[in-house]
């Protein structure tokens, strides 16, 4: 046999051989009602890009895509669901109490900040998810706005008060900002 294709077929047994070590996803799962999305009244707009761009990695209804299905870049998918939904459940919104609550909140506006998320290795496979500068500013905005709501005590907003909330804290934002 020559030497060439003597190492194709090595290699083509690796990519074969290692299709046996399975990546080990979470459990997916319904999140009955209590998703971030649905707790925190996230309107459309919202609700969209953070489906799009955060659930896959941070929510029990993650899509596995197809290189997510194959040795070796199924490892790497499926460490990133893990450690996404270690850090930040978005499905299990109601698990954590209000301080926790808060401090994902903030986490999340940083991160729309700074540009860490979604993470670039997913962005490259996945154009829907890659957010625009307004995108990342209506995202942060409205993880703040929800973390006033909830620091403030004031009960996630019901339809319809949402509006007038909304308003009290833009105003009182430009003054207690730092
Ligand atoms: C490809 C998978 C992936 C996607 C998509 C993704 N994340 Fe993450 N996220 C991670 C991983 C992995 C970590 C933990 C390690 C790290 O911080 O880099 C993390 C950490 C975080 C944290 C930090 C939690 C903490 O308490 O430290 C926040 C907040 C967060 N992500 C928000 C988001 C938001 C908001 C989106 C959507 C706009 C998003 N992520 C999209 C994988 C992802």
């Amino acid at each position: 046999m020559k030497r060439k294709s003597l190492i194709l077929l090595i290699v083509a047994a690796i990519l074969v051989l290692i299709q046996f070590i399975r990546p080990n996803y979470p459990k997916s799962e319904t999140s009955e009602g209590k998703d971030i999305i649905t707790v925190l009244h996230a309107p459309d707009n919202i609700s969209n890009i953070v489906k799009s761009a955060c659930y896959d990695c941070h929510s029990s209804q993650y899509e596995i895509p197809w290189y997510g299905k194959i040795a070796p870049t199924s490892w790497f998918v499926a460490n990133h669901v893990n450690e996404g939904l270690e850090e930040f459940n978005m499905s299990a919104w109601t698990k954590y109490d209000r301080k926790g609550m808060d401090h994902k909140l903030e986490e999340a506006a940083e991160m729309m900040d700074e540009g860490e998320m979604p993470l670039k290795s997913y962005t490259i496979m996945h154009k829907e998810a890659r957010l625009s500068k307004e995108q990342r500013k209506l995202l942060a905005g409205w993880f703040n706005s929800k973390r006033r709501e909830i620091s403030g005590n004031v009960t996630p907003a019901v339809s319809g008060q949402e509006e007038a909330h909304e308003h009290e804290h833009e105003h009182g934002h430009e003054h207690d900002h730092d």
